[in-house]
């Protein structure tokens, strides 16, 4: 299990720090999310022991926002938009076809934890029509044939 080798210093560090400037939860969990990758259960009970709020209210805001992951993800993320623009343009193409080639559907993680494939409504590049976001780059123009090639060339 992942969570047995969770070092939870830089936690207790973090959690020392919000106390002390009464730091807000959303804050709180995005630095956490920046040290583990995701939030884990364990983690969040944490959070809620020594900030002394209800397991459940920190659950329920993990939960609520988009940028928060309660699950492991992989080395790379990909987004791929399929809002209006971009799935008239062929967006729908290009998830089918990723999904074939990571043999994974939209929203998981390949076995080997390499790739997170998630599919998302308008990054507001709708020019670029479909676009898709990897690792934190915006690529437009795509086919599925230059996103699959894109996902064969990840390290
Ligand atoms: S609909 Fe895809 S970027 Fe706007």
């Amino acid at each position: 299990m992942i969570e047995e080798t969770l070092d939870f210093a830089p936690l207790d560090e973090l959690l020392d720090r919000a106390k002390a400037e009464k730091m807000g939860l959303i804050p709180v969990l995005q630095q956490t999310q920046e040290i583990y990758g995701y939030l884990p259960a364990e983690v969040l009970q944490r959070i809620a022991k020594r900030l002394s709020l209800s397991p459940s209210q920190v659950l329920g805001v993990a939960s609520f926002y988009a940028q928060f992951h309660r699950h492991p993800r992989g080395r790379h993320i990909i987004q791929q938009c399929d809002g209006t623009a971009c799935h008239v343009r062929g967006a729908k193409n290009i998830i089918t076809a990723v999904q074939d080639q990571l043999g994974i559907a939209a929203g998981h993680t390949t076995p080997d934890m390499k790739v997170t494939y998630e599919v998302v409504y308008c990054l507001g590049s709708c020019a670029l029509a479909p676009v898709a976001i990897i690792d934190g780059n915006v690529v437009g123009r795509l086919s599925d044939a230059r996103m699959t090639e894109l996902v064969n060339e990840l390290p």
